[in-house]
């Protein structure tokens, strides 16, 4: 394969910079330029190194900066937009939508009619791609019984979250559809991994587990997510560049589904193994159940049978293997979350989950 020119957006997030350490490795040739406008989920202690490399840079700028933009597009020659950038996280849509909407909407509207632009400036080539990173969350909440979400379920979003990711996938399919603009959509369900912001169930659990503080459960535990390591995803993402066929979409999941609380008392028996300074342990002695998620999706399953015979992908890395790694990681990487934990975040922490923050022992 030729090589590309990839703009990646929101390549300071969570799974933006795993996706460009797994792109560095596998497309050593390619250059990556990363569009991200450090907000308070960016982080430059994320990336990867970018400037030592003569084919990579980094440019602090929002996707809603339609001048910067073009000046991207065509100074470097994109062909390739990876958009990971957006605002991510459930619970702060709830205490705030009107950031979702600019970011996730407004933002990728511009960037998108941007890319068409520059695209169509370009004699509309066919190896142009659009990869949009969607999530499971824009098909609403399932029964027990349900089967899991496939591509052809209908959109039904429940968080203003997974409604501004809805409506910026519409809008990137209406392209697709009205200016034959190569996109392709990719539906995942909930990461885990390396460098995923604290506020997250994961190593929210993993920090407050080391810290002696108490372990938020919402509602009774009972709801049920589909985890996948960010490994697999990044891997999935580079499948569907490589195999995807323009305007289709693909769901992608680990094919693990696990019940909230179970996942949490799994994490404390790692964490009783893995951290011989635990403050408080057994570390499920930290566990609280505290008020529920207003609008909280009940369960969220997902079905990767088309990427499994489209794209040859499959998730690889089994739950128990990439949590315990996860909990080491977050266990040797105190000097990557010390900082994060801000006045801001406090301060978010407590709008959450109380002034007591959870009755924090
Ligand atoms: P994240 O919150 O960790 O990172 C988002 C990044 O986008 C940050 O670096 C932030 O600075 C940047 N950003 C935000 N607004 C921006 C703007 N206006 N302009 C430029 N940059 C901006 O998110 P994540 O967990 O890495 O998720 C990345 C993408 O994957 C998102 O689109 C999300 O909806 C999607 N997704 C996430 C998951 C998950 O489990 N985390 C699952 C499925 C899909
Ligand atoms: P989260 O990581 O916020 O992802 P999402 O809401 O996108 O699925 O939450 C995962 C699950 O964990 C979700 O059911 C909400 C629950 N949760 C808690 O029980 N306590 C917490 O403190 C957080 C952050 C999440």
């Amino acid at each position: 394969m030729t090589s590309r020119r990839l703009l990646v957006t929101g390549g300071a997030g969570f799974i933006g910079c795993n996706f460009l350490r797994h792109w560095i490795k596998t497309h050593p040739d390619d250059r990556l330029v990363v569009l991200d406008a450090l907000t308070y989920a960016g982080n430059l202690a994320s990336l990867p190194d970018l400037q030592t490399r003569s084919n990579g840079r980094f440019v602090q700028g929002n996707i809603g900066d339609r001048a910067l933009v073009d000046s991207l597009l065509k100074t470097e020659a994109i062909d390739t937009l990876v958009h990971f950038a957006a605002e991510s996280h459930v619970d702060r849509s709830i205490l705030g939508p009107a950031a979702f909407i600019q970011t996730n909407i407004v933002g990728t509207f511009t960037l998108l009619e941007a890319f068409r632009e520059h695209w169509q400036q370009q004699g509309r080539p066919d190896h142009y791609r659009w990869l949009q990173i969607s999530t499971d969350e824009v098909y609403g909440s399932l029964g027990p019984a349900d089967p899991p979400f496939s591509e052809t379920t209908a959109y039904a979003p429940n968080s203003p979250y997974a409604a501004s990711k809805a409506g910026s996938d519409h809008l990137v399919r209406a392209c697709h559809q009205t200016y034959g603009l190569p996109t392709l959509i990719t539906h995942c369900s909930n990461n885990y991994g390396p460098y995923q912001y604290p506020e997250k169930l994961i190593p929210l659990m993993c920090i407050n587990g080391l810290l002696g503080r108490s372990l938020p459960v919402y509602g009774d535990g009972q709801n049920i997510r589909d985890w996948i390591h960010v490994a697999d995803h990044c891997r999935a993402l580079e499948a569907a560049l490589e195999k995807g066929i323009p305007g289709e979409s693909y769901n992608l999941g680990g094919n693990n589904q696990i019940k909230n609380i179970d996942l949490v008392r799994q994490l404390c028996t790692y964490l009783d193994d893995r951290a011989p300074d635990l403050p408080r342990r057994p570390a499920h002695s930290l566990i609280r159940y505290v008020s529920d998620r207003p609008g909280h999706d009940r369960r969220y399953a997902i079905s990767t049978a088309k990427a499994a015979r489209e794209l040859g992908w499959q998730p690889a890395i089994k739950f128990e293997h990439g949590l315990r790694h996860t909990v080491s990681w977050y266990l040797n990487h105190k000097h990557w979350w010390q900082p994060l934990l801000s006045a801001a975040y406090r301060a978010y922490y407590r709008q959450v989950y109380g002034e007591d923050g959870a009755a924090e022992t």
